[in-house]
């Protein structure tokens, strides 16, 4: 086939597929739907803002639960329905933003070279003297530096009365904090529990309303079923497998599933950072997988690679951050009289090796 068949053959499938889709743009996972399923949790958070704004005496919020319950999509549709209604919201990922110094910088758009801590929160300061929300996404990855968390400290202790929203998948969060941060905090904690079969089913029937012409009932219920039996109700993975459903349609649901599932389990493993990477190659590798003769295997591993490894309270640490990614479960099991944890993995060795091997080549 020349150059010019072979353009005029894929223009001819794109063409079919641009008959099926009509919004590209619902398969985003940043996009924001028109009527996201309202989950009951939410009108908690709603009643919450509304008391803080007619009284400007904050209830700070701690809201947690697995990847792709909703948490980021429906405070940013929170904060879009209040901004119209004199309340100022600042959002930031702590992913993006890991340190309260650079949140700051954020939320001041500057860059956070040339300034001290407490010039940009003066700054802040000056610039907020209304009721303002600051909503901190994905607070648990804000940086092991940043030791006093000073952002939560500034704005849960400040004059001005600011009110904060965490969010984190790690509902251990909390414990990892300071008494006297815990103390001046007192969030009120919100949990989003996993999505059940109907609640997926309808999240993607709209999503589907909104991007494709045809609505796929019969694949939408199978795919729904599948991601809370397979995922713990990941909803990205589930639009993801949607998506490819549009483009294939003639392909098997379940193998698009599985397609989905791995391509959201590798952007998960590409995002970790190499300790956490080896910590994982350790636990692959131990065949009995107790914590301690991981870490072990950890602390080898490292030094293989070069890579200086974390004490046993930091590697424990790390692993309950991969269990609240939903990457691993640590399940307690009796040994010779005495309780230990054991790891169990939940994810397919290929998708990891990949990873892996891109990394540390
Ligand atoms: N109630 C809902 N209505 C419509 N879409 C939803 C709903 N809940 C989740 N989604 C969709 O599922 C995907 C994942 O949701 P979201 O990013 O809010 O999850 P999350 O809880 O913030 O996950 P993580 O802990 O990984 O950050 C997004 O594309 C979002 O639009
Ligand atoms: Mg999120």
């Amino acid at each position: 086939m020349d150059i010019d068949d072979y353009l005029s053959k894929r223009e001819q499938e794109f063409n079919r597929i641009n008959r099926r889709i009509k919004n590209f743009n619902v398969f985003d996972f940043n996009y924001i739907p028109k009527k996201p399923l309202l989950r009951p949790e939410v009108k908690v958070i709603v009643d919450a803002v509304l008391q803080y704004r007619q009284t400007n005496l904050p209830t700070h919020l701690l809201i947690t639960g697995s990847r792709g319950s909703g948490k980021t999509l429906l405070i940013k549709y929170i904060a879009n329905l209040f901004s119209n209604r004199e309340l100022t919201f600042q959002y930031a990922n702590c992913r993006l933003y890991n340190s309260s110094f650079k949140i700051l910088a954020h939320f001041l758009d500057l860059r956070p070279r040339g300034y001290g801590l407490n010039e940009l929160w003066q700054e802040f300061l000056n610039i907020h003297r209304k009721p303002t929300v600051l909503i901190l996404d994905e607070i648990d990855l804000l940086s092991d530096k940043d030791r006093n968390k000073e952002i939560l400290y500034l704005a849960s202790r400040s004059e001005q009365n600011y009110m904060l929203i965490l969010l984190s998948n790690n509902p251990k969060f909390l414990n990892s904090l300071d008494e006297s941060i815990k103390s001046t905090l007192q969030p009120r904690m919100i949990f989003f529990r996993n999505y059940i079969v109907p609640e997926i089913n309808k999240i993607l029937h709209q999503r589907a309303k909104e991007g494709l012409r045809r609505i796929p009932n019969w694949q939408i219920r199978q795919i729904a079923a599948l991601t809370v039996r397979d995922t713990n109700s990941d909803v990205r993975v589930a639009i993801k497998a949607l998506y490819y459903h549009a483009l294939e349609p003639a392909r098997d649901i379940t193998e698009i599933f599985r397609q989905a599932k791995h391509d959201i389990i590798s952007d998960l493993l590409n995002d970790l950072n190499d300790r956490n990477l080896l910590i994982l190659k350790a636990a692959i590798n131990d065949t009995e997988k107790h914590v301690k003769s991981v870490y072990q295997r950890y602390k080898t591993i490292s030094q293989h690679f070069g890579e200086e490894p974390f004490s046993y309270v930091y590697f424990y640490n790390n692993l309950s951050y991969l269990q609240s990614l939903g990457l691993l479960i640590l399940i307690s099991t009796k040994v010779s009289r005495s309780y230990t944890n054991r790891i169990q993995l939940l994810f397919n060795q290929e998708s990891f090796q990949e990873v892996f091997d891109r990394r540390f080549d």
